[in-house]
């Protein structure tokens, strides 16, 4: 702690003098989610505080694509990133070539693509999603292009899960979170055996046969927001390990198991990186102006859906 709290006053600090504001994500470290995060929170509520904030400065504390969220939301802002390399396997696993080629494959399905994806493949899309609302939105864009199949990409996991909660048919594509994709069944298996009465809550960007044995399913808010209001005894979120030190603090009363698959790229984020931000103005996250438009257009379709 005497190592990092003149870090923590120094950048909090800087946010003020520079009207800035840091958007941390669920899986950052206890001391940049608590100390230095203004907004927290999963995929959508950063990019809903992105599209709202009066800050001259947004430092995205997360993976670069939600940085590009965020310039996209706020094109007038100037959006950092304190690393560059802070990637994502979903991201890295769709080009918007890709897309184009899905789309002359199927012409009038529409495109529903997850918010773990570049700009340039945002611009080809017809509507976004996050892993809190995909069923609503493919059931959205179903209705609207009247049709009864939808295209859900990169996470095939994603798009399984989703399938398994509608009676659409999905064609998806074969991008996967690299934490996710790792928990397998007999994973949860022994942790309930080792630990009877846990609750699992899961990701859906786990395999299905994970979600298959787990009590509950959502993104990072919504199991932060299950073990708030159900204060359960026992137990085990199916994420990336921050996840679970950021939940526990606000919940002291809960016990956590915690089987710890890290994502190397939101591990890039580190406290003395957002000071370097704050103090240097790096790295700046832009977007080209007409392929923003696009993507803006594919974002703004997801916020305006109703909560
Ligand atoms: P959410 O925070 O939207 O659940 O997304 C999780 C994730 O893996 C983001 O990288
Ligand atoms: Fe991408 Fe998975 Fe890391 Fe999220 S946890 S940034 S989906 S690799």
């Amino acid at each position: 702690w005497e190592a990092i709290a003149p870090v923590i006053a120094r950048i909090n600090d800087l946010k003020r003098q520079k009207n800035a504001i840091i958007l941390a994500h669920n899986y950052m470290t206890p001391e940049i989610f608590a100390c230095v995060g203004d907004f927290r929170g999963d995929s959508l509520a950063l990019a809903r505080e992105a599209a709202r904030t009066e800050a001259d400065l947004i430092v995205q504390a997360g993976v670069h694509f939600m940085a590009e969220t965020s310039k996209i939301l706020a094109p007038g802002k100037t959006v950092l990133i304190p690393s560059m390399e802070a990637g994502c396997s979903l991201a890295s696993s769709i080009t918007g070539a890709d897309v184009r080629l899905l789309k002359e494959r199927y012409p009038g399905v529409p495109v529903v693509t997850y918010v773990n994806t570049t700009a340039e493949v945002k611009a080809e899309t017809d509507i976004c999603c996050t892993s809190s609302n995909a069923v609503q939105v493919c059931e959205h864009a179903a209705r609207e292009a009247g049709t009864d199949t939808v295209i859900c990409i990169p996470d095939q996991f994603l798009a399984r899960n989703v399938a398994a909660m509608t009676d659409l048919k999905i064609v998806t594509w074969a991008g996967a979170c690299e934490v996710h994709e790792r928990f397998t069944a007999e994973d949860i298996r022994e942790i309930k055996e080792g630990h009877p009465g846990v609750q699992i809550l899961a990701h859906p960007e786990c395999p299905p046969e994970v979600l298959a044995e787990a009590d509950f399913a959502g993104s990072t808010g919504a199991m932060n927001a299950y073990v708030r209001d159900k204060q359960p005894r026992n137990v085990v979120l199916i994420t990336e390990c921050s996840m679970s030190d950021n939940v526990a603090l606000e919940n002291p009363g809960v016990d956590f198991v915690r089987p710890c698959n890290l994502c190397p790229h939101m591990k890039r984020i580190t406290l003395e990186g957002i000071l370097n931000s704050l103090e240097n103005g790096v790295h700046e996250v832009t977007v080209d102006p007409v392929i923003a438009a696009r993507a803006r257009e594919a974002v703004e379709r997801m916020i305006a859906l109703p909560d």
